[in-house]
């Protein structure tokens, strides 16, 4: 096929005497346009329709999957132990989520000081629990339960106690009896044994602790 590739547009008079060609577009360049399109229609037809993809969808199953990967931890999915392991794995969770808010030494910040009598939320060990599992996010307290595992809940827990034991001068049994069911509860628990936890919080859910305000 062959194109006329020498017509004059006409454009002299008002372009201060420049003449533009009117030539056609080569064909392979409007070929590949026309693929373009083409190909632009077939995909958004089985974008939104054929395959029912949208953002939002693909938001909301990753949104799902991370959900099954990484579980958000309820405070009754954490059953106390305060062990030796618990209490030495709570120090590296301590120093790696929270000693920017209640300091290296646990002597308080941004949040409370452990090495005192004041609690503002409970001392008993599934008070702890749950503050730490549910936060207080309106005073700047995460929930960390979307973010530690159970386990690594019950070592903060038993972490920040033991040390606040220390700092107080309290023998660490007094603090095991607080939790109602000491025993059955040793050594380092994956999800899944929730019951006991929860049985205790529901116990000793109030004023069961003079340090609780
Ligand atoms: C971004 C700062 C921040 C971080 C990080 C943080 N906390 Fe807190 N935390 C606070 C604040 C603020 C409060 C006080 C809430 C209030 O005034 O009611 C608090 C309160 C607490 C309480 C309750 C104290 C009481 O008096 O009853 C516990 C227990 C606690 N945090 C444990 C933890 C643990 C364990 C971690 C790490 C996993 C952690 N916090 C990380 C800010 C933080």
């Amino acid at each position: 096929m062959s194109k006329d590739t020498n017509r004059l547009m006409g454009h002299a008079d008002e372009a201060d005497g420049i003449e533009e060609y009117d030539n056609p577009l080569p064909d392979w360049w409007l070929g590949l346009f026309w693929l373009c399109i083409l190909w632009a229609i077939g995909y958004g037809v089985h974008y939104h329709f054929i395959g029912n993809r949208s953002q939002e969808a693909e938001f909301q199953a990753e949104m799902a999957a991370a959900a099954i990967r990484w579980p958000v931890q309820g405070a009754e999915d954490v059953v106390f132990a305060m062990t030796d392991e618990a209490i030495q794995g709570g120090e590296g969770v301590y120093t790696t989520y929270c000693f920017v808010c209640h300091g290296t030494q646990l002597e308080g910040g941004i949040g409370q000081s452990f090495l005192d009598e004041v609690w503002l939320h409970g001392s008993a060990p599934e008070d702890v629990i749950r503050t730490i599992t549910e936060g207080v996010p309106e005073k700047g307290m995460a929930p960390w339960g979307s973010i530690l595992s159970a386990e690594q809940i019950n070592q903060a827990a038993a972490y920040v106690l033991a040390k606040n034991a220390e700092a107080l001068g309290i023998p660490l049994e007094e603090i095991t009896q607080g939790s109602g069911e000491p025993e059955g509860s040793e050594g380092a628990h994956e999800e899944g044994s929730g019951e006991e936890a929860g049985e205790a919080s529901g116990e000793h859910s109030e004023g069961g602790d003079p340090g609780t305000i």
